[in-house]
């Protein structure tokens, strides 16, 4: 596919989305007057502007124009529920019942910490936090202080959360923490690290498949290295398992049998609901006892928010069995499989990565850099006239709403390649329009 071919089909595909968003367009125009460049959330951010969803049902979402889209993106990696589960629905509507903001402990919280400790091999205790982003950085904290070390091993194209940002060097509002960032999956950069600042590093944090990174999974053997490098130096291995705890019941760790000395999480065990953990070995954790004349202090108001603990222990019990996210793992490996043949079949440029059901479809123009853009762009835009939703950079997640025929009609949607456009408004049954507030 020439250049010029790639050109053209763009600003077509441009052309007609600014024509049949403008409802979109006037809701990015609204918010600027009040958020910076309409947007609390710079990862939603996509030229020329994004959609704006009212509502979703099941599998599907509905933008402020009225098309329905097939969701393949599950909010990032966070929502496995699809939009409208009744037992999520009738558990928040309960702890309401029973009285929210209780200005104590309340018996919601050690049921969620009983489940999470119970799955994961690495967490004795736990404690939590709002987001996954404080998550991380309470766990380095932790390790810094009980370690009395400074410095922190992260990886390029990490992502830990808004201030934990390693995609592009060193993000300008990242904590000012004694970072150490490494090439991922290079034993030997590693290796290098330990030898010359062993005695300093508190800990080493990653992610056992790099999410935002682009679906990157580490190579096991690579993670085993760190487990005895940092075992060996004294330092902390930290899961960061934000995404990847959906890969098994144990997360991507009991998958890989390397269990590290501390794990976060996030995202689904809230639920839906704002979320994040992070725990270890007891060793660790009891430094957070309050009791103790020596604890660390760990403050939070929303920390046991009784919604998001019974929504947690809702999703757990219901929805994140053993044998759901076995199926789900495999389903996701299934598609990524598809992909790959699909894409051989008609040609397209591009590849997949990624571990179980989250994916990255990557351009591969060999034309540069802004073509590969430009195709990501199309593409992403493509199946967003055909009815199906992924992220603008190629990111997917399947959530456990997503079915055989949506899985199958996304790959008709990809087989149906980047021109001869069937622009598809009506795709699936349309859900009731959501109240806009
Ligand atoms: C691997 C990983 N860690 C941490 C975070 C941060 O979580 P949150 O957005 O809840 O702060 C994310 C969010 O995408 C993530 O993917």
């Amino acid at each position: 596919m020439p250049s010029s071919q790639i050109d053209s089909l763009h600003s077509a595909a441009l052309e007609r989305y600014r024509a049949r968003n403008p409802g979109s367009l006037a809701a990015l125009e609204r918010a600027r007057k009040v958020l910076p460049g309409g947007n609390t959330r710079s990862s939603l951010w996509n030229g020329p502007f994004p959609l704006c969803i009212e509502g979703g049902e099941g599998c599907r979402i509905r933008d402020v124009d009225g098309h329905v889209y097939v969701d393949m993106l599950g909010e990032f990696t966070a929502g496995l529920f699809g939009h409208s589960s009744p037992l999520l629905a009738k558990a928040l509507a309960d702890a309401h019942a029973r009285g929210i903001n209780l200005s104590s402990h309340t018996p919601y919280e050690v049921e969620l910490a009983e489940r999470l400790c119970a799955r994961f091999p690495s967490l004795e205790l736990v404690r939590f936090t709002n987001s996954g982003t404080e998550a991380n950085l309470m766990a380095l904290t932790a390790a810094r202080l009980v370690t009395g070390r400074p410095r922190i091993v992260v990886f390029e194209g990490g992502y830990h959360g808004g201030v934990l940002t390693f995609g592009h060097g060193v993000s300008p509002v990242n904590v000012p923490f004694d970072f150490a960032c490494l090439p991922y999956n290079d034993h030997d950069a590693a290796e290098a690290e330990f030898a010359a600042n062993g005695a300093q590093i508190a800990a080493v944090l990653i992610e056992p498949m790099q999410g935002a990174g682009g679906c990157r999974p580490a190579d096991p053997a690579f993670l085993q290295s760190l487990r005895d490098l940092s075992r060996e130096a004294g330092a902390f291995l930290i899961f960061d398992e934000v995404q990847t705890a959906r890969m098994s019941v144990g997360g991507a760790q009991a998958r890989l049998g390397i269990t590290p000395d501390m794990t976060t999480v996030g995202k689904f065990f809230g639920g839906g609901l704002a979320f994040g953990a992070f725990g270890g070995t007891r060793e660790i954790m009891e430094r957070f006892d309050p009791a103790r004349p020596d604890a660390l202090p760990h403050a939070g108001t929303f920390n046991n928010n009784s919604l998001t603990m019974a929504a947690g222990v809702c999703a757990l019990d219901n929805y994140l069995g053993a044998e759901a996210l076995e199926a789900l793992f495999a389903r996701g490996e299934a598609l990524q499989q598809d992909i790959t043949r699909v894409v051989k079949e008609t040609g397209l440029p591009f590849v997949v990565t990624g571990m179980g059901s989250i994916m990255n479809i990557h351009p591969r123009t060999g034309l540069g850099a802004e073509a590969d853009r430009k195709i990501l762009q199309l593409l992403h835009l493509t199946l967003q006239e055909r009815g199906y939703y992924i992220a603008a950079r190629g990111l997917m997640a399947l959530s456990l709403a997503v079915g055989d025929d949506e899985i199958s009609g996304f790959l008709d949607a990809l087989a149906g390649g980047l021109d001869g456009l069937v622009p598809d408004t009506t795709f699936g049954t349309p859900i009731a329009k959501a109240p806009v507030r």
